[in-house]
């Protein structure tokens, strides 16, 4: 139930193509880093924000920006499969960005799916994120279906860190990063939609034609819960950034 709500308008940025994309986005990050050394960072995986993830590292190493401080949580992982497998995203993250910047391992946190008790893991994981204050900028990707994180279609906006079943239009479009169908796994851990819209700020990336409808129904205005990144209309401070879809 969506009922009476505050509706607050996206702000949607569109990037000439895919490397000025991950520029503007990565450009967020490098700010709020040195507005404030100790942000809290909520990450994405995918393959979207690869080439931000890129330009992050370039501006690292340029000494434009500094992770030393820096608090990073990302949204999900899969369950079922062990931290170095090479699908995780805790090797995502890992190759992508962390092996390559001064963050403190310490400070990095992602959802563990492959411990004996993922339902008290997701208990630990909101707990972890409150004590470190809340996240500050929150990076986001967005399904074909609308999925954020991965809150599949008809997700309670209410719901907290969860174990969540993967659609079969979800496992399909990970299918490239195992060797089949039948290896993605079918189940993961993820930040809800309530975590998600509690961070303070948020940059939503999308890019290519795969993601038009999900786009379409974006701009649309639409409050649903069959669409899960409808419930970024209900934030005040979301930046959409997006290139080669209209
Ligand atoms: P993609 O994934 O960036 O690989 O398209 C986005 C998502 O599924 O959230």
């Amino acid at each position: 139930m969506i009922g009476d709500i505050k509706m607050t308008s996206l702000k949607f940025i569109k990037a000439e193509n895919y490397e000025e994309l991950s520029k503007i986005g990565a450009a967020f990050f490098v700010q709020q880093l040195n507005e404030k050394p100790a942000s809290v960072l909520g990450l994405a995986t995918g393959g979207t924000p690869e080439g931000l993830y890129k330009q992050l590292v370039t501006s690292y190493k340029q000494g434009e920006v500094s992770f030393e401080n820096a608090v990073t949580f990302n949204l999900d992982e899969y369950t079922g499969i062990t931290e170095d497998n090479a699908a995780s995203y805790h090797h995502y993250m890992a190759e992508n960005l962390f092996k390559h910047v001064n963050i403190q391992a310490s400070n990095i946190n992602l959802p563990k799916g492959n411990v004996a008790d993922p339902e008290a893991s997701t208990v630990a994981y909101e707990a972890l994120i409150a004590q470190a204050g809340g996240i500050d900028l929150q990076l986001l990707g967005i399904g074909v279906n609308g999925h954020i994180g991965f809150n599949e279609p008809h997700t309670p906006f209410t719901a907290t860190t969860t174990i969540i079943e993967l659609t079969p239009s979800t496992r399909e479009a990970n299918q490239i990063y195992f060797d089949k169908l039948e290896d993605v796994p079918t189940h993961a851990i993820t930040m809800g939609i309530k975590t998600i819209l509690n961070a303070k700020k948020i940059v939503l990336v999308m890019s290519g034609e795969s993601k038009r409808k999900a786009f379409e129904q974006l701009r649309s205005g639409k409050v649903s819960e069959d669409f899960p990144a409808s419930a970024l209309h209900l934030h005040e401070d979301v930046t959409v950034i997006y290139t080669d879809i209209d």
